[in-house]
Protein backbone atom coordinates (compact mmCIF):
# COMPACT_ATOMS: atom_id res chain seq x y z
CA UNK A 1 0.00 0.00 0.00
CA UNK A 2 3.01 2.56 0.93
CA UNK A 3 4.55 1.61 -2.42
CA UNK A 4 0.95 2.98 -4.14
CA UNK A 5 0.69 5.79 -2.10
CA UNK A 6 4.42 6.88 -3.64
CA UNK A 7 3.01 5.95 -6.86
CA UNK A 8 0.15 8.98 -6.43
CA UNK A 9 2.83 11.61 -5.12
CA UNK A 10 4.81 10.55 -8.17
CA UNK A 11 2.15 11.17 -10.35
CA UNK A 12 0.86 14.14 -9.03
CA UNK A 13 4.04 15.53 -9.84
CA UNK A 14 4.13 13.73 -13.46
CA UNK A 15 0.56 15.23 -13.71
CA UNK A 16 1.71 19.27 -13.75
CA UNK A 17 5.08 18.05 -16.13
CA UNK A 18 2.81 15.92 -18.82
CA UNK A 19 0.80 19.36 -19.71
CA UNK A 20 3.87 21.52 -19.37
CA UNK A 21 6.43 19.79 -20.75
CA UNK A 22 8.08 19.39 -24.61
CA UNK A 23 9.39 16.19 -23.72
CA UNK A 24 6.00 14.77 -23.02
CA UNK A 25 6.57 11.37 -24.35
CA UNK A 26 9.37 10.93 -21.84
CA UNK A 27 6.88 12.22 -19.02
CA UNK A 28 4.17 9.32 -20.19
CA UNK A 29 6.83 6.70 -20.17
CA UNK A 30 8.11 7.82 -16.43
CA UNK A 31 4.36 7.70 -15.53
CA UNK A 32 3.93 4.28 -17.07
CA UNK A 33 6.56 3.09 -14.86
CA UNK A 34 4.97 4.39 -11.74
CA UNK A 35 2.26 2.03 -12.86
CA UNK A 36 3.47 -0.51 -13.35
CA UNK A 37 6.31 0.00 -10.21
CA UNK A 38 3.05 -0.15 -8.06
CA UNK A 39 1.58 -3.03 -8.95
CA UNK A 40 4.07 -5.22 -10.02
CA UNK A 41 3.38 -5.37 -13.91
CA UNK A 42 5.62 -6.51 -15.58
CA UNK A 43 4.80 -5.42 -19.19
CA UNK A 44 2.69 -1.93 -20.04
CA UNK A 45 1.88 0.49 -22.56
CA UNK A 46 0.48 3.94 -22.73
CA UNK A 47 -1.62 5.19 -25.99
CA UNK A 48 -2.67 8.39 -27.03
CA UNK A 49 -6.09 8.94 -29.01
CA UNK A 50 -5.50 11.61 -31.91
CA UNK A 51 -8.78 12.36 -33.02
CA UNK A 52 -7.15 13.43 -36.20
CA UNK A 53 -6.10 10.43 -37.28
CA UNK A 54 -8.43 8.72 -35.46
CA UNK A 55 -6.06 6.20 -34.24
CA UNK A 56 -4.44 5.35 -31.02
CA UNK A 57 -0.31 6.43 -31.35
CA UNK A 58 1.69 4.28 -28.39
CA UNK A 59 3.50 6.41 -26.90
CA UNK A 60 5.16 4.45 -24.11
CA UNK A 61 5.62 0.68 -23.81
CA UNK A 62 7.68 -1.86 -21.46
CA UNK A 63 8.06 -5.17 -21.43
CA UNK A 64 6.71 -6.63 -24.91
CA UNK A 65 9.61 -6.42 -26.46
CA UNK A 66 9.77 -7.06 -30.40
CA UNK A 67 5.87 -8.13 -29.76
CA UNK A 68 5.09 -4.60 -29.27
CA UNK A 69 7.43 -2.22 -30.88
CA UNK A 70 5.65 1.12 -31.24
CA UNK A 71 6.78 2.02 -34.53
CA UNK A 72 4.51 -0.89 -36.23
CA UNK A 73 1.84 -0.26 -33.80
CA UNK A 74 1.89 3.76 -33.76
CA UNK A 75 -0.59 4.08 -35.42
CA UNK A 76 -3.36 1.70 -35.23
CA UNK A 77 -6.89 3.18 -36.81
CA UNK A 78 -9.57 3.07 -34.58
CA UNK A 79 -13.33 3.73 -35.44
CA UNK A 80 -13.95 7.25 -34.44
CA UNK A 81 -17.73 6.82 -34.18
CA UNK A 82 -17.65 3.77 -32.05
CA UNK A 83 -15.17 5.09 -30.23
CA UNK A 84 -17.99 8.05 -29.68
CA UNK A 85 -20.69 5.48 -28.54
CA UNK A 86 -18.30 4.04 -25.90
CA UNK A 87 -17.08 6.73 -24.46
CA UNK A 88 -19.52 9.62 -24.37
CA UNK A 89 -20.73 10.27 -21.03
CA UNK A 90 -19.31 6.98 -19.76
CA UNK A 91 -16.70 7.50 -17.17
CA UNK A 92 -12.97 4.90 -17.68
CA UNK A 93 -13.75 1.71 -16.70
CA UNK A 94 -11.40 -1.29 -16.29
CA UNK A 95 -11.59 -4.61 -18.24
CA UNK A 96 -13.19 -7.87 -16.83
CA UNK A 97 -13.14 -11.55 -18.14
CA UNK A 98 -17.08 -11.58 -17.92
CA UNK A 99 -18.01 -8.42 -19.49
CA UNK A 100 -15.50 -6.70 -21.46
CA UNK A 101 -16.92 -3.33 -23.20
CA UNK A 102 -16.80 -3.13 -26.67
CA UNK A 103 -13.98 -0.77 -27.13
CA UNK A 104 -11.68 -2.75 -24.90
CA UNK A 105 -12.33 -5.71 -26.72
CA UNK A 106 -11.21 -3.73 -30.08
CA UNK A 107 -8.39 -1.87 -28.44
CA UNK A 108 -7.27 -5.81 -27.21
CA UNK A 109 -7.93 -6.70 -30.89
CA UNK A 110 -6.04 -3.49 -32.24
CA UNK A 111 -3.18 -4.27 -29.97
CA UNK A 112 -3.00 -8.43 -30.92
CA UNK A 113 -1.19 -9.95 -28.25
CA UNK A 114 -1.91 -12.04 -25.69
CA UNK A 115 -0.04 -10.60 -23.21
CA UNK A 116 -2.48 -8.05 -22.58
CA UNK A 117 -4.36 -8.61 -19.72
CA UNK A 118 -6.13 -5.20 -19.05
CA UNK A 119 -7.07 -2.84 -21.10
CA UNK A 120 -8.00 0.75 -19.94
CA UNK A 121 -9.60 3.32 -22.15
CA UNK A 122 -8.66 6.70 -20.80
CA UNK A 123 -11.97 9.14 -20.74
CA UNK A 124 -11.78 12.43 -19.41
CA UNK A 125 -14.81 14.57 -19.97
CA UNK A 126 -16.31 11.78 -22.00
CA UNK A 127 -14.04 12.08 -24.43
CA UNK A 128 -11.05 9.07 -25.41
CA UNK A 129 -7.71 10.68 -24.86
CA UNK A 130 -5.98 7.62 -24.79
CA UNK A 131 -5.78 3.91 -23.39
CA UNK A 132 -3.74 1.82 -21.43
CA UNK A 133 -2.66 -1.22 -21.69
CA UNK A 134 -1.19 -3.80 -18.98
CA UNK A 135 0.49 -7.62 -19.16
CA UNK A 136 -0.04 -9.74 -16.04
CA UNK A 137 1.42 -9.27 -12.58
CA UNK A 138 4.68 -10.63 -12.29
CA UNK A 139 4.43 -12.92 -9.51
CA UNK A 140 1.53 -14.89 -11.54
CA UNK A 141 -1.39 -13.65 -9.30
CA UNK A 142 -4.68 -12.44 -11.16
CA UNK A 143 -5.63 -8.85 -10.39
CA UNK A 144 -7.89 -7.97 -6.93
CA UNK A 145 -10.68 -5.38 -6.95
CA UNK A 146 -8.14 -3.17 -5.18
CA UNK A 147 -5.59 -3.54 -8.03
CA UNK A 148 -8.03 -2.52 -10.45
CA UNK A 149 -9.65 0.19 -8.03
CA UNK A 150 -5.59 1.66 -8.20
CA UNK A 151 -5.20 1.40 -11.90
CA UNK A 152 -8.56 3.22 -12.48
CA UNK A 153 -7.32 6.17 -10.36
CA UNK A 154 -4.10 5.99 -11.48
CA UNK A 155 -5.30 5.96 -15.24
CA UNK A 156 -7.26 8.74 -14.29
CA UNK A 157 -4.85 10.80 -13.56
CA UNK A 158 -2.75 9.91 -16.77
CA UNK A 159 -5.73 10.76 -18.94
CA UNK A 160 -5.64 14.01 -17.56
CA UNK A 161 -2.16 14.50 -18.61
CA UNK A 162 -3.13 13.15 -21.78
CA UNK A 163 -6.38 15.84 -21.83
CA UNK A 164 -3.87 18.74 -20.95
CA UNK A 165 -1.47 17.87 -23.17
CA UNK A 166 -4.35 17.65 -26.44
CA UNK A 167 -5.43 21.09 -25.21
CA UNK A 168 -2.27 22.40 -24.86
CA UNK A 169 -0.96 21.01 -28.85
CA UNK A 170 -4.70 22.50 -29.85
CA UNK A 171 -3.65 26.03 -28.58
CA UNK A 172 -0.66 25.71 -30.44
CA UNK A 173 -2.11 24.77 -33.75
CA UNK A 174 -4.32 27.81 -33.82
CA UNK A 175 -1.57 29.96 -32.44
CA UNK A 176 -0.07 28.57 -35.95
CA UNK A 177 -2.65 29.10 -37.69
CA UNK A 178 -3.90 32.58 -36.89
CA UNK A 179 0.09 33.41 -37.74
CA UNK A 180 -0.75 31.91 -41.26
CA UNK A 181 -3.81 33.94 -41.84
CA UNK A 182 -2.11 37.07 -40.80
CA UNK A 183 0.67 36.32 -43.33
CA UNK A 184 -1.68 35.13 -46.06
CA UNK A 185 -4.02 38.85 -45.45
CA UNK A 186 -0.51 40.52 -45.21
CA UNK A 187 0.38 39.17 -48.29
CA UNK A 188 -2.46 40.14 -49.52
CA UNK A 189 -2.55 43.54 -48.53
CA UNK A 190 0.95 44.02 -49.94
CA UNK A 191 0.05 42.37 -53.64
CA UNK A 192 -2.79 45.07 -53.86
CA UNK A 193 -0.18 47.70 -52.64
CA UNK A 194 2.06 46.70 -55.51
CA UNK A 195 -0.62 46.16 -58.22
CA UNK A 196 -1.71 50.09 -57.52
CA UNK A 197 1.90 51.06 -57.79
CA UNK A 198 1.91 49.72 -61.19
CA UNK A 199 -1.55 51.44 -61.97
CA UNK A 200 0.43 54.69 -60.65
CA UNK A 201 2.92 54.33 -62.83
CA UNK A 202 1.40 53.55 -65.49
CA UNK A 203 -0.48 56.42 -65.84
CA UNK A 204 2.81 58.53 -66.28
CA UNK A 205 4.79 57.52 -69.65
CA UNK A 206 8.32 58.72 -67.73
CA UNK A 207 8.02 56.80 -64.39
CA UNK A 208 7.98 53.46 -65.27
CA UNK A 209 8.49 51.62 -61.82
CA UNK A 210 8.93 54.32 -60.49
CA UNK A 211 6.85 53.83 -57.13
CA UNK A 212 8.45 50.51 -56.67
CA UNK A 213 11.82 52.25 -56.72
CA UNK A 214 10.78 54.99 -54.25
CA UNK A 215 9.83 52.12 -52.00
CA UNK A 216 12.87 50.72 -52.50
CA UNK A 217 14.96 53.65 -51.14
CA UNK A 218 12.60 55.06 -48.30
CA UNK A 219 13.06 50.72 -47.08
CA UNK A 220 16.85 52.17 -47.11
CA UNK A 221 16.78 55.49 -45.49
CA UNK A 222 15.00 53.73 -43.11
CA UNK A 223 16.55 51.33 -42.24
CA UNK A 224 19.89 53.10 -41.97
CA UNK A 225 17.88 55.11 -39.49
CA UNK A 226 17.75 52.34 -37.55
CA UNK A 227 14.10 51.98 -37.61
CA UNK A 228 12.75 48.61 -36.91
CA UNK A 229 11.30 46.03 -39.43
CA UNK A 230 7.61 46.74 -38.93
CA UNK A 231 8.55 50.44 -39.66
CA UNK A 232 10.63 50.08 -42.35
CA UNK A 233 8.05 47.94 -43.90
CA UNK A 234 5.45 50.39 -43.53
CA UNK A 235 7.83 53.26 -44.80
CA UNK A 236 8.24 51.02 -48.10
CA UNK A 237 4.84 50.86 -48.59
CA UNK A 238 4.37 54.52 -48.13
CA UNK A 239 6.40 54.74 -51.14
CA UNK A 240 4.75 52.61 -52.99
CA UNK A 241 2.25 54.65 -52.82
CA UNK A 242 3.07 57.99 -52.26
CA UNK A 243 1.70 59.20 -55.41
CA UNK A 244 -1.48 57.49 -55.50
CA UNK A 245 -3.33 60.71 -55.54
CA UNK A 246 -2.20 60.92 -59.50
CA UNK A 247 -5.03 58.52 -60.05
CA UNK A 248 -7.14 61.17 -60.12
CA UNK A 249 -5.40 63.75 -61.91
CA UNK A 250 -5.89 63.83 -65.93
CA UNK A 251 -3.51 61.87 -67.61
CA UNK A 252 -2.82 65.13 -70.00
CA UNK A 253 -1.89 67.16 -67.03
CA UNK A 254 0.96 64.64 -65.56
CA UNK A 255 2.40 63.85 -69.28
CA UNK A 256 2.29 67.78 -70.17
CA UNK A 257 5.78 68.43 -71.99
CA UNK A 258 7.45 70.62 -69.16
CA UNK A 259 7.37 73.75 -68.32
CA UNK A 260 3.82 72.96 -67.44
CA UNK A 261 1.41 76.48 -67.02
CA UNK A 262 0.51 77.67 -63.57
CA UNK A 263 -3.29 76.36 -64.10
CA UNK A 264 -1.91 72.63 -64.69
CA UNK A 265 0.71 72.66 -62.08
CA UNK A 266 -2.06 73.35 -59.39
CA UNK A 267 -3.71 70.81 -60.51
CA UNK A 268 -0.72 68.29 -60.36
CA UNK A 269 -0.02 69.63 -57.28
CA UNK A 270 -4.00 68.87 -55.86
CA UNK A 271 -2.08 65.07 -56.00
CA UNK A 272 -0.43 64.38 -52.43
CA UNK A 273 -3.89 66.01 -50.88
CA UNK A 274 -5.45 63.79 -53.15
CA UNK A 275 -3.61 60.41 -51.95
CA UNK A 276 -4.54 61.28 -48.46
CA UNK A 277 -8.35 61.28 -48.67
CA UNK A 278 -7.84 57.88 -51.24
CA UNK A 279 -5.67 56.18 -48.39
CA UNK A 280 -7.26 57.69 -45.14
CA UNK A 281 -10.17 55.33 -44.82
CA UNK A 282 -7.58 52.06 -45.29
CA UNK A 283 -7.04 50.43 -42.03
CA UNK A 284 -3.55 50.60 -42.79
CA UNK A 285 -1.01 47.90 -40.68
CA UNK A 286 0.57 51.02 -40.37
CA UNK A 287 -1.09 53.82 -39.35
CA UNK A 288 1.18 56.73 -40.88
CA UNK A 289 0.68 56.05 -44.62
CA UNK A 290 -2.02 58.45 -45.30
CA UNK A 291 0.25 61.50 -43.65
CA UNK A 292 3.11 60.16 -45.54
CA UNK A 293 1.71 60.38 -49.21
CA UNK A 294 0.13 63.92 -48.03
CA UNK A 295 3.19 65.49 -46.54
CA UNK A 296 5.32 63.60 -49.74
CA UNK A 297 6.17 67.55 -51.05
CA UNK A 298 6.47 69.41 -48.16
CA UNK A 299 10.00 70.98 -47.51
CA UNK A 300 11.78 71.90 -43.96
CA UNK A 301 11.54 75.62 -45.01
CA UNK A 302 8.21 75.49 -45.39
CA UNK A 303 7.54 76.38 -49.24
CA UNK A 304 6.29 72.87 -49.94
CA UNK A 305 3.05 71.89 -50.38
CA UNK A 306 -0.03 71.34 -49.53
CA UNK A 307 0.15 72.48 -46.49
CA UNK A 308 3.41 74.86 -46.49
CA UNK A 309 4.54 72.66 -42.70
CA UNK A 310 7.76 73.78 -41.32
CA UNK A 311 10.69 71.15 -40.98
CA UNK A 312 9.21 70.19 -37.36
CA UNK A 313 6.18 69.74 -38.69
CA UNK A 314 6.90 67.48 -41.05
CA UNK A 315 6.80 63.52 -39.82
CA UNK A 316 9.89 61.73 -40.33
CA UNK A 317 8.39 58.78 -42.36
CA UNK A 318 7.11 61.76 -45.27
CA UNK A 319 10.31 63.31 -45.33
CA UNK A 320 12.11 59.74 -45.78
CA UNK A 321 9.57 59.70 -48.99
CA UNK A 322 10.39 62.92 -50.00
CA UNK A 323 13.63 62.37 -50.47
CA UNK A 324 13.37 58.94 -51.93
CA UNK A 325 11.04 60.56 -54.43
CA UNK A 326 13.63 62.88 -55.56
CA UNK A 327 15.96 60.94 -55.59
CA UNK A 328 14.85 58.36 -58.22
CA UNK A 329 13.47 61.35 -60.17
CA UNK A 330 16.73 62.57 -60.08
CA UNK A 331 18.78 59.87 -61.46
CA UNK A 332 16.44 58.55 -64.03
CA UNK A 333 15.83 60.00 -67.44
CA UNK A 334 13.01 62.88 -67.76
CA UNK A 335 11.81 63.82 -70.84
CA UNK A 336 13.14 67.35 -69.92
CA UNK A 337 16.69 66.28 -68.80
CA UNK A 338 18.78 63.41 -68.31
CA UNK A 339 19.54 61.43 -65.37
CA UNK A 340 22.48 62.58 -62.85
CA UNK A 341 25.03 60.33 -61.35
CA UNK A 342 24.30 59.21 -57.69
CA UNK A 343 27.27 60.85 -56.67
CA UNK A 344 25.92 64.53 -58.31
CA UNK A 345 22.27 63.64 -57.14
CA UNK A 346 24.15 63.32 -53.29
CA UNK A 347 26.07 66.29 -53.56
CA UNK A 348 23.18 68.39 -54.26
CA UNK A 349 20.98 66.85 -51.84
CA UNK A 350 23.83 68.19 -49.34
CA UNK A 351 23.67 71.58 -50.84
CA UNK A 352 19.53 71.71 -50.46
CA UNK A 353 19.59 70.19 -47.29
CA UNK A 354 17.82 72.58 -44.47
CA UNK A 355 15.90 73.47 -47.20
CA UNK A 356 14.02 71.23 -49.72
CA UNK A 357 15.52 68.31 -47.70
CA UNK A 358 15.66 66.88 -44.27
CA UNK A 359 19.78 66.87 -43.23
CA UNK A 360 19.32 64.13 -41.21
CA UNK A 361 17.64 61.92 -43.73
CA UNK A 362 20.10 63.27 -46.32
CA UNK A 363 23.21 62.16 -44.41
CA UNK A 364 21.74 58.65 -43.59
CA UNK A 365 20.92 58.60 -47.84
CA UNK A 366 24.50 59.67 -47.93
CA UNK A 367 25.74 56.64 -45.63
CA UNK A 368 23.24 53.95 -47.28
CA UNK A 369 24.61 54.64 -50.44
CA UNK A 370 28.53 55.79 -50.23
FE1 LIG B 1 4.41 63.21 -55.80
Amino acid sequence: MRKVLHAFAALADLGEEIAETNDFEEMVRSALHVVLGALGIRRGAVAEFEREASALRVVATRGFGEAFPPEVSSLLKIDSAHADAHTNGAGPHISSSQGVSRLEREIKGLFACGEVEVVMPLVVRGELVGAIMLGGKARGDSFSTEDREVIRSLGRHIGVGLHNHRLLREVERRAVENRKLYEDLKAIYKDTVRAFAVAIDCKDKYTQGHSERVGKYSEIIARELGWSEEEVEGIAIAGYLHDIGKLIVDRDIINAPYPIDAKKSSELNRHPAAGYEILRPIKHPFADIPLMARYHHERPDGRGYPDGLKDEEIPLGAKIVSLADSFDAMTTDRPYRRRRSFVEVLADFRRNAGQQFSPAVVAALCRALL
